[in-house]
This record gives C-alpha cells, sequence and structure tokens, in this order.
C-alpha cells in the first residue's frame, strides 16, 4: 500500500472475507434507475479468503459466492449465498482438499499425481457465470462446472458433460455461437500427447460437440479466446507447462508454468465451421487474460482485439498477503493484432487511449464477432488498485472515466435498452467498494454520456470479484 492512502479507506476491504449471507427486498437507491431494467446482475465473487486459519495464497483461489442483484420498476433487490460445492464444504470444516490456481493442500507426491490424472479437482467456480439455454452454470479453470437457479441462488449440482471429451483445465470464457445457440469453449487435456479440444455444447445438451483437436507438447494459460464470424482463436502466450513436470512438480498448479519470451506468442486460428486449422501465426511474447472482440475486415483480415501484458508477472501481483495483493498491477494495453491470413503476416498496434484497463465488456450480443466502437473497463492511474471505469471509443480514441474518492469498482457490465439501436444506448453496471463507507454499491451508468445515473446500496462490503452476467 502506498503511504498516501489511509488505511479507513484503501482497498484492503476488498480483500476482506464476507461470510454473511442475506437477501434485501429493496436497497436504498439514490438517483433514478431506469424503469426498463428488468432482470438481475448476477456476479460471482471469491469471498471468502481464509480457509482454517489461513490465508489462501493467491486471490484467484477465493470461495465462490453469487451476488444478485435484481431489478423491477426502477427498484433493485440484493441477494448473496455462497455456491454450495466440494470447496466450499470443505473451507466450512476448516480444510482445503482439492488442489486450486496457487494455493495446494498438503498432500504426499503420490496423491498429487493421482489427482492431476484423475478427475478429482477443485470444483470452486469462482471466475465467471454463463447461460446454457435453460442452464445457468459457474465456472473456473478446471472443467466442473456448477450450476445454480439465478432466482434464488441455490446450487443445483455439477453440471455433468455427457460425452467423453477427456480434460484437466479449461476457460470460464466461454463465447456465444447466436446461430447455433451454443456455447463454445476449449480444454486442454495433460496427457503424454496433450492436447487443445475446441467445443461447442448446445443449449438444452450436456454432450459437447468437439470442433477442432489440436495436438500441443506443452500447453499455453490461456484465460480467455477470441471468436470472429468465422474463426476461433487461440493465443498460445509463451507461458506454458510441460504436463509431465506438473504432475511430479510438488508446486501449486500455475507456477508450474514457466514464462519462455523466447518462444514468441503464437495465434492458432480455426475455422468455425469445419474445424481446420487455418494457420499458426507468430508475433511476440506478451501475456493477456481477456480479449475484448475478434472479427473479419471486408479485405479478409482478422482483427484481434485484447488486453496484453508485457509478461505474467500480474499473477505474481495477484498473491495476497493478510491485506491484499502484493501489487502493483502494472501496466496494459489495448491492442490490436491483425492478420492477413493468406500471407500469414501478423501486424499489432496499441488503440490509443487504451491503457491501463482490463476486465473489458463490449456490447456482447450485438457486437461480439462484428467491428464495434465502444469497449468498457475498469482501470487504474497511479495507484495500487482499480479505481474508475473506462469508456473507450476503440476507433478514434475518445475515452471517459468515472471515479469518485475512496471508491474501487469492479468490472462494468452493458445492458442494452430495448429498442435503442446506438451501440452505446444502455446502462453501465457495476459493483463498487466505498471503502470510506464500508460497504459496497451498486453503480448504474448511462452508457452513453457515462454519467451517474443512480446507486444502491448493498448491506456489506463485497469482496473484489472478476466477472458476472446480466440476465433478462
Ligand atoms: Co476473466
Amino acid at each position: 500500500m502506498t503511504d498516501t492512502i489511509s488505511p479507513q479507506t484503501d482497498v484492503r476491504l476488498g480483500f476482506t472475507s464476507l461470510e454473511e449471507e442475506t437477501a434485501v427486498d429493496r436497497l436504498p437507491v439514490t438517483g433514478e434507475v431506469p424503469v426498463w431494467l428488468t432482470g438481475a446482475l448476477v456476479r460471482v465473487t471469491p469471498a471468502l479468503l481464509e480457509v482454517g486459519g489461513r490465508r489462501l495464497a493467491h486471490w484467484f483461489d477465493g470461495v465462490a459466492m453469487l451476488n444478485r442483484f435484481g431489478f423491477a420498476d426502477g427498484r433493485v433487490s440484493y441477494k448473496n449465498r455462497f455456491l454450495d460445492g466440494l470447496a466450499h464444504r470443505d473451507a466450512k470444516a476448516g480444510q482445503w482438499r482439492h488442489a486450486g490456481f496457487a494455493t495446494d493442500p498438503c498432500r504426499s507426491i503420490f496423491k498429487r499425481v493421482q489427482q492431476i490424472f484423475s478427475p478429482d479437482f477443485t470444483d470452486n467456480p469462482n471466475v465467471n457465470l454463463a447461460r446454457v439455454g435453460e442452464r445457468y452454470i459457474a465456472m473456473t479453470e478446471t472443467p466442473l462446472p456448477v450450476e445454480f437457479d439465478p432466482e434464488t441462488l441455490d446450487t443445483i449440482g455439477h453440471f455433468e458433460f455427457a460425452d467423453s471429451v477427456k480434460s484437466h483445465v479449461t476457460t470460464a470464457h466461454p463465447h456465444h455461437d447466436r446461430e447455433r445457440d451454443e456455447l463454445i469453449s476449449y480444454v486442454a487435456h495433460f496427457s503424454r500427447t496433450s492436447e487443445y479440444v475446441v467445443y461447442g455444447l448446445p443449449a438444452g445438451s450436456s454432450t459437447r460437440r468437439v470442433i477442432a483437436r489440436m495436438p500441443v507438447r506443452e500447453p499455453a494459460y490461456m484465460h480467455a479466446f477470441g471468436m470472429s464470424g468465422r474463426h476461433l482463436i487461440l493465443a498460445e502466450y509463451p507461458l506454458r507447462v510441460n504436463p509431465l513436470k506438473l504432475a511430479f512438480s510438488g508446486k501449486a498448479f500455475i507456477e508450474n508454468y514457466v514464462w519462455r519470451p523466447e518462444l514468441g506468442t503464437k495465434l492458432q486460428v480455426f475455422d468455425r465451421e469445419t474445424g481446420a486449422h487455418r494457420g499458426t501465426y507468430a508475433t511476440d511474447a506478451f501475456f493477456c487474460f481477456h480479449h475484448v472482440n475478434a472479427f473479419e475486415r471486408e479485405t479478409g483480415e482478422l482483427v484481434i482485439d485484447l488486453v496484453a501484458y508485457d509478461d505474467p508477472s500480474v499473477i505474481d501481483a495477484l498473491y495476497l498477503d493478510e491485506h491484499g495483493p502484493r501489487g502493483p498491477l502494472g501496466r496494459t494495453e489495448l491492442r490490436r493484432y491483425t492478420i492477413d491470413l493468406d500471407a500469414g503476416s501478423v501486424s499489432s498496434e496499441a488503440l490509443p487511449g487504451g491503457h491501463d484497463v482490463e476486465l473489458p465488456r463490449i456490447d456482447y450480443g450485438r457486437r461480439n464477432t462484428r467491428d464495434y466502437e465502444f469497449a468498457y473497463f475498469a482501470g487504474w492511474g497511479g495507484g495500487q488498485w482499480i479505481d474508475r471505469l473506462v469508456k473507450l471509443n476503440v476507433r478514434d480514441g475518445a475515452r471517459s472515466e468515472w471515479s469518485a474518492a475512496d471508491c474501487y469498482p469492479g468490472e462494468p457490465i452493458f445492458v442494452r435498452e430495448p429498442g435503442n439501436d446506438a451501440e452505446d444506448g444502455g446502462v453501465i453496471l457495476s459493483v463498487v467498494l466505498d471503502a470510506a463507507a464500508r460497504r459496497s454499491f451498486l453503480l448504474v451508468l448511462e452508457a452513453g454520456s457515462f454519467e451517474e445515473l443512480a446507486r444502491a446500496e448493498a448491506p456489506h462490503h463485497i469482496p473484489f470479484g472478476f466477472h458476472g452476467q446480466y440476465f433478462r
């Protein structure tokens, strides 16, 4: 923490466990919540950061809680519940038995090998949520999604796949294929001959349709991937794991991945329709969690926008001590890669105004896979933590910001206003920690002007989280 931030108003409350589960019919609202908002924002947060009296090693290991803000007639309700999976039951009993991201149980090498090559993962789905047809799932990077009820927040159980696709890791950032009504995602299977498998999961089904397979000797850590109209893009950053070493290493999961910048980044492009591997496009080493968008130009080039880091030191920065993350967050750049698929060339540029931003969102329903104008982010300045929301016009670099004293916002989620055809015709929802008031609030911004419309005060602080979704 820097000396200029007072202990009463700094970010550490956002890294303090929340154990209370509650429900409030009507939150105090200042300003006006648009009456056309008639759904729910559901977010997942790592809410429990100590287990058995021990601080978890890394923010990404916090035990998953759902937070729901419901909207009707300008009123806002609130509810929060832990996801009742194995990780949560163990945590309540003071145990941490399953390997997480960077927090390991104490156990023998033999048990460790068993765990990595048999399906005994953590099911702590603290990263993101998705809807598959009429089912709602919470996800992390082990392939054990947990189904929940978006109204009551009851945990329904593991979402069991009915197929034989083998996997050890996956992404919590699936895409949605509008035409097929499929969730598109990928898994990596670790073995003597490891592979990536890209699949589609049709709405209403639990059987995955394999779109593409690709053998890989040392899989890359990929938190998300890109989808354009015609292609799927796995960006293999040079943060690589040797699966056999992983099995015998005794280190926590992510610590087995080695940064090897000499390998550069390989953009693996697959045809969405046929699954054919279109090509491997090599570029400089960088690291990334989040793709922003991807689309084809009329001239045929493939454009991939993502939030780039020079290296993966942000993972180290998010290890926890008793106060919060080790920090600092470092620098990011909204970067555009343009691939000439036939010539095999890749060029890149920093998009103006896209510095020190993360947790990108767009009008996904209408703009993903298409050329677009607006992206929304959580961002930071010189301080230790995210302290502003950013709207960026990716075409001309025009940047708007929202910030307030002692306030630390999370991911900005765009919700389109029905019947409004403007790309930014809607609102931005974000859960903000008000460190001075010692609680969080739901912020509603008008997406067009980026001006504040309303706040709804939560009854407690909500620990910082990653992602959420608005369900109509
Ligand atoms: Co993410």
